[in-house]
């Protein structure tokens, strides 16, 4: 396990050599409903934008083509460095514990990050003063009740499913967190909460099962180091994953973006 500070850990903050690819089929899943939300936002020239826990940085990247002043931030900055003869200006930082970039934002986007702090009311407040009055912060998380549900197929994949989750809510995990981002966006003192929310039908054997995959291969150690899960177990959903027999629901993204108040 990588640690970000004293107090907590990001549970995917390891040497797993994979990461790279399944950040890239992460932003394959979620990249096209993510642009939909900001771009309905109108970001573009003039816009000022700050991409926190950026990963490998497609959505800084998109924000950067459309005109926008970009600075993107995570723990790792090296898989960002691509990204600064493009427009976008690369910090590593920590959420948990600095202050983010001034800059009075008029955007500041996390996705797929908040569900992993342990203290999201404080980093969502640090999150909303970086913005300029009028400015919106956009969280997009996910609530992930329905994953791997199917009509015939009672229980797919679900002593997997739950292992996995039991691993990352050690390290501080929220799998509902998505359904509680317009809280943390109200309790921060934002205005105007909006959400929203997407999903997918993903079936067996492409890139997108791949990510659920990966995500399995990569907690694999600490699931079978506490007997929450079988090697032969592992297999065998692995095995289940890459069939294209199956298909299953996705967990469901939710976007909920709030404005800062005029003084
Ligand atoms: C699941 S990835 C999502 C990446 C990207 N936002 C996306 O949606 O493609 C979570 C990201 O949050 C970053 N992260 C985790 N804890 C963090 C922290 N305390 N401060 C900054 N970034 C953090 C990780 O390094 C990782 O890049």
């Amino acid at each position: 396990m990588g640690y970000s500070t004293a107090e907590a850990c990001y549970v995917f903050d390891t040497g797993f050599s994979d990461e790279e690819e399944r950040l890239r089929l992460g932003e394959l899943l979620w990249d096209p409903g993510t642009a939909d939300r900001l771009g309905a936002l109108g970001v573009g020239p003039g816009w000022s934008c700050l991409e926190a826990g950026a990963g490998r940085g497609s959505i800084a990247a998109w924000l950067a083509d459309r005109g926008a002043q970009v600075v993107a931030t995570d723990l790792r900055a090296d898989r960002l460095r691509h990204l600064t003869g493009r427009g976008v200006t690369v910090l590593a930082h920590d959420l948990l514990s600095d202050a983010p970039p001034a800059g009075g934002f008029d955007l500041v986007h996390a996705r797929l990050v908040m569900q992993h702090l342990p203290a999201r009311a404080e980093v969502t407040a640090r999150l909303a003063a970086a913005l300029r009055p009028g400015g919106v912060l956009v969280l997009e998380d996910t609530d992930t009740a329905s994953l791997f549900s199917h009509p015939d197929r009672e229980g797919f994949l679900g002593r997997a499913k739950r292992a996995a989750y039991r691993t990352m809510a050690v390290a501080g995990y929220d799998p509902r967190c998505g359904l509680r981002d317009a809280a943390l966006l109200t309790g921060a003192g934002l205005v105007d909460v909006r959400t929203e929310a997407r999903a997918h039908v993903v079936t067996g054997g492409t890139p997108q099962s791949r990510w659920y995959a990966l995500w399995l291969r990569h907690l694999a150690p600490a699931m079978l180091g506490a007997g929450d899960l079988e090697a032969h177990e592992l297999d065998a959903a692995l095995a289940e994953l890459d069939d294209p027999a199956n298909s299953w629901l996705s967990q469901v993204m939710i976007s909920a973006s709030a404005r800062r108040p005029a003084p």
